[in-house]
């Protein structure tokens, strides 16, 4: 690929369960976030309303997604899965996410494509969340190359996937010791994918955002949803910097990509396209502001790997809930008695540019 003849040397001999495990201790030990760019949620504003007719117990923050439903619209984004490290972290995020009645995805099922010895880290999923929407997770290129249908499907099986999330990651692949960089023909892949997948295909970043064009060529090749996964949250080029004998070019791109809130605008001129809003989702506040602009769905991942990597299951269960009575708050001090009401005219309006 062309990152190997940019990088001699570096082609990986490293298994993908190695590199699971250093991404994971990156992400927990590093600072790996944006430097220079935010999610843009800063350049909005709610109007305040100082008689919101309303009991706060009756702004009602629940939604259905994927026929089932969640008390909020909240998924934790798909992160791991492929490496021993990955059962427990899977394990206390399905916890949570099932005492909490939120969506939850896993991480690339890639590594279930060379062995089953880390098999348990996905299915370890459906045990412990039996009820909750999962999402299955594989990378464009990857689904591109697969030659059979069936390799696929398994990826869905093996945890009762709700929705089949693919992830386009070409600045990552770029970066990463011995990444991937035949980024052709993943939308007629996507395409075949939306016809016999039997479940909504998702299409999502990594933390680069998603433009109107290519969110537009999705969704009509078959995708019900776009994952923006846009700038401001974990940047991909800041982890690969710390992996890569490269690190100065790596941490070149550390700001590059579309910005949350402005890729969700973007992707908002799509008609028939299910948003869901990550990258640099902090708080509920944050995710109110994501549903303002036109999202039905929220997500977050580096601040939950951290939750569950210093506290386990409750430690998560206690964010979500943080960020679910901010969003109940600005529902209750914005009038609106239900998520969909956000989306009023001037409820949520641009303070700068
Ligand atoms: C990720 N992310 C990710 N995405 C994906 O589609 N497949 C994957 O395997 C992974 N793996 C992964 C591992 C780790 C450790 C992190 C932190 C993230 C990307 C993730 O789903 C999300 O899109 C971005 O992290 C942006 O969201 P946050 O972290 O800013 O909330």
């Amino acid at each position: 690929g062309l990152n190997i003849e940019f990088f001699p040397g570096e082609r990986s001999i490293m298994s993908i369960s190695k590199r699971k495990k250093d991404h994971l201790n990156i992400a927990l030990n590093r600072d790996v976030e944006f430097r220079n760019k935010t999610t843009g949620f800063e350049n909005y504003d709610f109007l305040h309303c100082a008689a919101p007719e309303l009991n706060i117990k009756d702004a009602d923050t629940s939604v259905q997604f994927l026929n089932k439903k969640l008390s909020m619209p909240f998924m934790v984004s798909g992160m791991t899965g492929g490496c021993k490290e990955a059962v427990s972290i899977n394990r206390s995020i399905a916890q949570a996410c099932a005492e909490e009645s939120v969506a939850m995805g896993v991480g690339s099922e890639r590594q279930l494509f060379e062995n089953s010895d880390f098999i348990e880290s996905y299915t370890i999923v459906r045990k412990y969340a039996p009820k909750i929407p999962v999402i299955g997770n594989i990378g464009g290129v990857q689904l591109a190359e697969a030659d059979n249908f069936d390799k696929i499907s398994r990826l869905i099986d093996v945890i009762e996937a709700d929705a089949m999330a693919v992830h386009l990651n070409p600045l990552q692949e770029l970066l990463q010791p011995g990444g991937d960089v035949n980024f052709s023909d993943i939308l007629k892949a996507v395409e075949t994918l939306s016809k016999s997948a039997g479940v909504p295909v998702i299409i999502k970043e990594i933390g680069c955002g998603i433009s109107e064009e290519i969110a537009g060529k999705f969704i009509d090749a078959g995708a019900e949803y776009i994952d923006v996964a846009g700038a401001g949250g974990t940047s991909w080029a800041a982890i690969e910097s710390y992996r890569t004998k490269n690190s100065i070019f790596a941490d070149s791109f550390r700001d590059w990509g579309i910005s949350t809130a402005v890729s969700i605008e973007m992707v908002k001129r799509i008609k028939g396209a299910g948003i869901i809003a990550s990258g640099g989702i902090r708080s509920g506040i944050d995710m109110a502001k994501a549903l303002a602009l036109g999202a039905q769905m929220c997500g977050a991942a580096l601040p939950a790997l951290k939750a569950v990597s210093s506290g386990g299951n409750e430690k998560l269960i206690g964010m979500i809930g943080l960020w679910r009575m901010q969003l109940k708050t600005v529902l209750f001090l914005t009038g609106s008695k239900k998520i969909e009401h956000l989306q009023r005219e001037g409820v949520c309006y641009k303070i700068r540019n």
